[in-house]
């Protein structure tokens, strides 16, 4: 196990991305556990989803961040491509740790939209290195993702596997970003994380995601469409899981070190945070319409069978993701535990509160 070499208590935290579905939920859990801590949120709020959602969260974290009066919480409406804002930003809050999670996700609306993607990943992920450049911070923690393994053969994934091979602009800028981290960790001496994360899903979670469009779609009464006729696998990882990783992780930077050289050993990581644990689609998709029948988001007589149409494979999408957590599980001593059944409870039980 590392140990823990950054204290996050009465300290000063950016979370970018901070009204998105990790953000949110990444907020929540600091402001639960962590006295005096000072979370500077950051987000655009643009309408690549449907924004009452991200308004939805940020209304949890006002409200949750009442019950926690020692611990403040500032949110700032801006975009990442900003620099000057940044710059501002850092030189005005001074952060100790930063987690930057703003991006433009998601694989398909790459193909249309490339913009967005050297916008947001790009120049928006150097602003955030640059600005930790000129203002020290003890550690950066970014979001990578799956992506990045492509189509890679051999599974499970592991950090250790070569990823040069992206099919996807959305994947080639999280590659890109841990290019970039690795650069500046080496140059400018910057602690830095990169975390790929594997299909994440949960209550207020993503509704471009399969699993919640397809419960938008069932709940309609129309067609799901499930592609690689139903062949894909996918390691499914509860969004409490993966803030528990971020949360451990931001604690553990790694060390600065000269080398031989006398120049800085690039204190840089990179981990996988999935559920080690591939579902078939075709199962998900099944526990998902048990779980809403369950909470009667669906009527108990839904006939699931004939809402279900098996399609092809989509472009730049990949057949299976399979993440090997080892190196998590050595250094933090913790693994994803949610099940698919307790994580898809949920998410049906809030989608019949919130609609
Ligand atoms: N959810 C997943 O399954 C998954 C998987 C792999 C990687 N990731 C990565 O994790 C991070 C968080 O993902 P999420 O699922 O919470 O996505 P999300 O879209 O819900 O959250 C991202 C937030 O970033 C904001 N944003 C986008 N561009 C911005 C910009 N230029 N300036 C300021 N804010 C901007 C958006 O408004 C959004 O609220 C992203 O970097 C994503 O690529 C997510």
């Amino acid at each position: 196990m590392l140990s823990k070499n950054v204290e996050l208590k009465n300290k000063t935290i950016l979370v970018t991305g901070a009204a998105g579905f990790i953000g949110s939920n990444l907020v929540k859990e600091l402001l639960r556990t962590v006295d005096g801590i000072n979370i500077v949120g950051f987000d655009s709020c643009n309408d690549y989803y449907d924004v009452s959602l991200k308004d939805y969260r940020l209304k949890e974290i006002d409200k949750l961040s009442k019950e926690f009066p020692g611990s403040k919480w500032t949110f700032v409406k801006g975009n990442l491509a900003d620099k000057e804002l940044i710059d501002s930003l850092f030189e005005k809050y001074r952060f100790d740790v930063v987690v930057n999670l703003a991006a433009q996700a998601g694989v398909r609306y790459s193909i249309d939209h490339p913009d967005a993607y050297i916008e947001s990943n790009i120049l928006g992920f150097y602003n955030i290195l640059e600005a930790c450049r000129h203002n020290p911070v003890e550690h950066l923690v970014y979001a990578s993702s799956s992506s990045v393994y492509g189509t890679n053969k051999k599974i499970p994934y592991s950090t250790e596997d070569k990823v040069d091979n992206p099919i996807s602009l959305y994947a080639a800028t999280k590659k890109s970003n841990e290019l970039f981290a690795h650069a500046y960790s080496k140059l400018y001496n910057i602690p830095s994380t990169g975390l790929r994360f594997f299909t994440v899903y949960g209550p207020a979670g993503r509704p471009d995601m399969a699993y919640f469009s397809f419960t938008n779609k069932l709940v309609k009464g129309e067609k799901i469409k499930i592609f690689n006729f139903g062949n894909c696998k996918r390691d499914f990882t509860y969004v409490d899981d993966i803030v528990e990783g971020v949360k451990r992780v931001m604690q553990s930077a790694p060390e600065k070190k000269n080398g031989e050289d006398g120049l800085p050993i690039p204190p840089y990581r990179v981990y996988n945070i999935g559920n080690n644990n591939p579902e078939n689609l075709l199962d998900f998709v099944r526990i998902l319409s048990e779980e809403l029948v369950r909470a009667e988001v669906l009527n108990d007589d839904y006939d699931f069978e004939a809402h279900k149409e098996l399609v092809p494979m989509q472009p730049g999408d990949v057949p299976i993701t399979f993440a090997d957590i080892s190196d998590l599980e050595r250094d933090f001593g913790f693994k994803p535990s949610t099940s698919l059944r307790d994580g898809l409870r949920k998410f049906a039980e809030w989608y019949r509160e919130y609609y």
